[in-house]
């Protein structure tokens, strides 16, 4: 069997005891034809980039490297999450770009693939993950890498008339065409890079899976919707309840319903909106005041980006006017908290819910959906609104399936999701949880990879 490599941006170290459901995944993957994962070190470094750390975990190689404050500033605070970030979640009007970041992606990507290749044997599998690593493939090409090489992107792709609004865009993503094969999150994120590829690209979309490069170079681009540990999430949420966070919450909130929002704070996952949708409910719906608690978890994230700084003081200022209008002596409406919690008590959370929250402007996947599904007590389920811009609606189509810019449509959809009867949400919740049981984690990387393995798709 060949050996696995994993390159990303961040790299769960085996001593992390907070890895997520992807991490964990990857470490299987890994463990299973013995592996290497490569990725930045997560420090920042006075000194030029470059230096290598690494852990060993048995057979497993971890190899980290540092940034120069200098380049994390070009390739990640700016290129990745100012320029990029913003275009793949079709926000055209947050993109910032210059063509020194621009060039500092490229260097951060060109010295990845320096200190790299000397550590790949010739029938390594390599697999790259997210858009701050698209044109690594092709700095490993240039080094003489022959071995089979996959890219998955985790979040969307925009329409191609957005992609082409990007300086620099033919190289940067004509560089996709290293790989043997590119995952993409949904089907519609395939149309678009084929319709990219053919109308701005120079390439050509060949029949089925495959696609020519402008330099004639075939290649397979493919959707691999990403899932969660399903079983894993059951079972934890059903210990979760015991915890005495779990506990205290639902004690704090006496015989009120809890509509439950886990999200990093980001423009892209839409929480001003759903602040208004919230106070839109309590307008239209009025016999929800006093009734409905609504938690929204949101630990802070890129706080060096200037965007993100705004949205922070913006949801700070809705919170206290949203609650400020509507609340009583005894209840608030909305409950905002700017930190993290552990897994196991996340699922805890979603799992004495009655309602889950989720209505990002634009998501890749989103597995706060798919976990909120699997940690629900299947006697008594909770009901989930989705976005129908988050990857997940295309297969939890029996959510409450929502246009997060509509308030109107979301106040509705939570009134309704509060007042729907038993047999109606487990039926719901059955279907969503049988495909989650069929895609779980390990189905998507195994499809991932056996489809890389495979020569002609
Ligand atoms: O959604 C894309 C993504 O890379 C996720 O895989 C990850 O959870 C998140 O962004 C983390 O962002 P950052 O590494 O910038 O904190």
């Amino acid at each position: 069997m060949s050996r696995l490599v994993i390159v990303s941006n961040r790299v769960a170290l085996p001593q992390e005891s907070r890895a997520g459901g992807l991490a964990v995944a990857l470490n299987a993957a890994l463990r299973e034809s013995g592996g290497l994962w490569f990725g930045w070190s997560g420090k920042r470094v006075r000194e030029p980039s470059g230096t290598l750390h690494e852990v060993r975990d048995g057979e497993l190689r971890f190899v980290t490297m540092d940034l120069s404050n200098e380049d994390h500033d070009a390739y990640y605070s700016n290129f990745a999450n100012r320029s990029l970030w913003p275009m793949l979640h079709f926000r055209p009007d947050l993109v910032d770009y210059t063509r020194e970041t621009h060039a500092g992606y490229q260097r951060v990507n060109a010295l990845f693939a320096e200190r790299l290749a000397p550590l790949l044997r010739e029938d390594d599998t390599v697999w790259v993950h997210d858009y701050h690593l698209i044109p690594l493939g092709r700095y490993l090409r240039e080094r003489g890498i022959g071995c089979r090489m996959g890219f998955f992107l985790h979040v969307p792709l925009p329409s191609p008339d957005l992609v082409s609004a990007l300086p620099g865009h033919r190289d940067l993503f004509g560089a996709l065409g290293a790989y043997d094969l590119v995952g993409f999150q949904t089907r519609r994120d395939v149309e678009r890079f084929r319709d990219y590829v053919r109308l701005f690209g120079e390439g050509r979309a060949l029949d089925g899976d495959w696609l020519a490069n402008v330099d004639g170079r075939r290649f397979r681009a493919r959707h691999f919707p990403i899932s969660i540990d399903t079983a894993g999430i059951a079972a934890q949420s059903a210990a979760g309840v015991r915890r005495s966070s779990v506990k205290r919450l639902r004690a704090s909130l006496g015989d009120r319903a809890l509509a439950i929002s886990v999200d990093r704070l980001d423009y892209s996952k839409g929480l001003p909106d759903r602040f208004r949708a919230v106070s839109r409910l309590l307008e239209r719906h009025p016999q929800h005041r006093g009734r409905l608690t609504c938690l929204q978890i949101a630990p802070a994230s890129r706080s060096d980006v200037p965007e993100y700084q705004t949205l922070r003081r913006e949801l700070a200022e809705l919170t206290g006017h949203i609650n400020g209008r509507h609340a009583e002596p005894d209840w608030t409406p909305l409950r905002y908290v700017n930190r993290n919690f552990s897994h196991d008590v996340l699922t805890g959370y979603y799992r004495m819910a009655r309602l889950g929250l989720v209505t990002p402007l634009r998501d890749g996947m989103n597995l706060v959906a798919k976990e909120f599904v699997a940690a629900q007590d299947p006697e008594d389920p909770g009901v989930l609104v989705l976005s129908r811009f988050a990857g997940a609606a295309n297969e939890l189509t029996e959510a409450l399936i929502v246009n997060p810019y509509d308030l109107d449509s979301v106040a509705d959809a939570i009134d309704a999701g509060l007042g729907m009867p038993l047999a109606e949400r487990i039926r719901r919740w059955r279907t969503m949880m049988d495909t989650l049981e069929r895609h779980d984690i390990t189905g998507w990387r195994r499809s991932f990879l056996d489809a890389l393995a495979s020569p002609d798709g």
